[in-house]
């Protein structure tokens, strides 16, 4: 399945001129804005490990020359003059930033004015039950600490939050609105074997596991999706992330 939001950001971004992607992790968004015609697109994270996968990603890529992958903190001041990007997207990374209007307000100082700023979060943990309750099953079986993994799921994601950061950042026509797709998996454990090859976090959970504490797992999850059941017994989990556009 597509990662939610990746389309929706290529389409609402101009693609004329240069776009910086804030936390571009594996660069899938960085790629799929550079397939659709950006001339120049400029991935920044922290993490070598994420910045590593990037360049693994594009390395045979035929848009490779178009992307460049940097190691940058979007909570410092960026290493690029004022006005250096026509538009700055940033896709479920805003929601780690400690002081997020900071950090959006330095994606403005780095954005044209006039240009555009899009991200997306997750939305509200409620609204999103393909998250939440494999962590809850977890927690459950081996503690809420153990457990405690991707506190900030969720954060800002909420409409009128998302709306509120954005505005107090000094940014324009700034419009939130939801993005929903439902994730079909067989059973639980084609939703926890899912999982754990998409979200770092949970693989790392995963991997301290033993073999009865993952079964456990596994069973109250089973416990708990009750209401996502389909009639053949599958699993029909919605997903809702909050896509914001903006200008500067
Ligand atoms: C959930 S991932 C999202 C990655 C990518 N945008 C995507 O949509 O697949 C969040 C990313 O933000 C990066 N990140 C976290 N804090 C950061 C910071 N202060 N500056 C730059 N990147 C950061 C992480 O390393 C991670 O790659």
């Amino acid at each position: 399945m597509a990662p939610l939001g990746v389309s929706e950001i290529v389409a609402a971004v101009s693609i004329d001129g240069s776009v910086l992607d804030a936390g571009c992790g594996s660069a899938r968004l960085t790629l799929a804005i550079a397939d659709a015609g950006a001339a120049e697109v400029v991935g920044i994270d922290t993490s070598d490990e994420r910045l590593m996968q990037g360049r693994e990603r594009i390395a045979t890529h035929p848009m490779s020359g178009r992307v460049k992958l940097i190691e940058a903190d979007f909570e410092r001041t960026l290493p690029f003059p004022a006005g250096r990007f026509s538009a700055s997207v940033s896709r479920l990374a805003l929601m780690i930033a400690v002081d997020p209007v900071a950090t959006l307000r330095e994606l403005r100082r780095v954005t044209a004015p006039g240009g555009q700023i899009i991200t997306a979060l997750w939305a509200p943990v409620n609204e999103n039950p393909w998250f939440t309750l494999p962590r809850a099953a977890a927690a459950a079986v081996i503690g809420p600490e153990r457990a405690d993994y991707a506190r900030a799921f969720g954060r800002l994601g909420g409409l009128e939050e998302a709306t509120r950061v954005h505005r107090a950042a000094g940014l324009a026509d700034v419009q939130a609105t939801t993005l929903r797709q439902t994730l079909d998996v067989r059973d639980v454990a084609g939703l926890w074997t899912w999982m754990v090859g998409e979200i770092g976090h949970l693989r790392r959970l995963d991997a301290t596991l033993s073999v009865s504490e993952r079964a456990a797992v596994l069973d109250e999850l089973g416990r708990l999706v009750t209401d996502e059941r389909a009639d053949d017994g599958s699993l029909r989990l919605p997903r809702a992330m909050t896509l914001v556009t903006a200008t500067v």
